[in-house]
């Protein structure tokens, strides 16, 4: 049963649960969880102004958005299906059909970050961990086709009602990247190596459906397989959460021992190179780093990996939140 502590936001989010029973279902992640109710439950998202309509979320998203949509492939024959228009445009997109993503909305809408590190307090999340909220809007009749993302999310929405079709993801556990499932056959080099059987042949048969109305909250573990279709005009706030996984820790646990050393700092050349001596080179100044690696990286104990939670991890994420910095308008 939930707690008194109605100030937890993810008591609130999901009310048949306590934070504690969801935190149990967060770690895992192996379903999604879905609770309908009155938007108002989340009093903070409701007072945000930016957040009132979607020309009151351009008005303040000094960037560009990411717009989808048939009218996108007609403009650029066929050559995408995505384009980043001036916020002042997108409107006009949003009206010929089109999905606009107002990606780190955050950055524009600042009353949305103490919420957020506030939701990411509450699920206990690792302090390196990337958040940040995306806002969709849409005017029915669109959506996203199928695929899975390497964060959990949770999706509020406010306005509208929309349908997501999700599948349980039997291909990939626990992704450490994006896969969209038009991408098949190709498989990038990394996933491939923990892909396991066929891709879903017909999503929309083998998908579940679930509608999203005003006040719907939907967490998506990382790694479900999810496409949606916007029902009538919607907009959508999503919070996502980019966790880092073990390889992460690790990885910067072997980047602090080694960094002080000069001979591990030193740049690679003659990769290309066609010429055999400085291929024995090469591989001889390999080799003497490997002999020296356990000497060099010690012993690595338990509490040293975990002590990495602390360090920014999502390179994919951080250099897009800083082109978006890098582009207010
Ligand atoms: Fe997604």
């Amino acid at each position: 049963m939930p707690d008194s502590n109605a100030s937890s936001i993810l008591e609130r989010f999901f009310p048949a649960l306590s934070r504690r029973d969801f935190l149990q279902e967060l770690r895992r992640r192996n379903r999604h969880r879905v609770a309908h109710g009155d938007l108002a439950r989340l009093a903070e998202l409701p007072a945000i102004d930016a957040l009132r309509d979607l020309d009151a979320a351009l008005a303040a998203y000094r960037s560009a958005v990411m717009v989808y949509g048939a009218a996108i492939v007609e403009e650029t024959e066929g050559i995408a299906n995505r384009m980043m228009v001036p916020a002042a445009a997108a409107r006009r997109y949003h009206d010929r059909g089109c999905t606009l993503e107002l990606d780190c909305a955050d950055l524009y809408i600042p009353a949305l970050r103490p919420w957020i590190a506030a939701l990411q307090a509450e699920l206990e999340l690792p302090a390196g961990t990337f958040a940040k909220a995306i806002v969709y809007a849409s005017p029915g009749g669109s959506g996203l086709g199928p695929h899975f993302d390497a964060y959990d999310n949770f999706i509020i929405q406010l306005r509208g009602r929309k349908v997501w079709h999700l599948l349980a993801n039997q291909n990939a556990a626990w992704p450490l990247m994006h896969y969209d499932l038009d991408e098949q056959p190709y498989l990038p080099e990394e996933l491939r190596g923990y892909w396991r059987g066929t891709a879903p042949r017909d999503f929309a048969a083998e998908a579940e459906a679930l509608e999203l109305a005003p006040g719907s909250v939907l967490f998506l573990p990382r790694g479900t397989w999810h496409a949606t279709a916007a029902s009538d005009e919607v907009m959508s706030v999503n919070v996502t959460f980019s966790v880092p996984s073990w390889i992460d820790l690790l990885l910067a646990e072997i980047r602090r021992r080694l960094a002080p050393y000069e001979a591990w700092r030193r740049s690679v050349d003659g990769c290309t190179s066609s010429a055999p001596e400085q291929l024995a080179e090469l591989a001889a100044a390999a080799g003497a780093l490997l002999r020296g690696l356990p000497g060099d990286l010690g012993e690595l104990r338990a509490e040293d990996l975990i002590a990495r939670h602390r360090e920014p991890h999502d390179a994919y994420q951080l250099a897009s939140a800083l082109f978006r910095q890098g582009l207010r308008i």
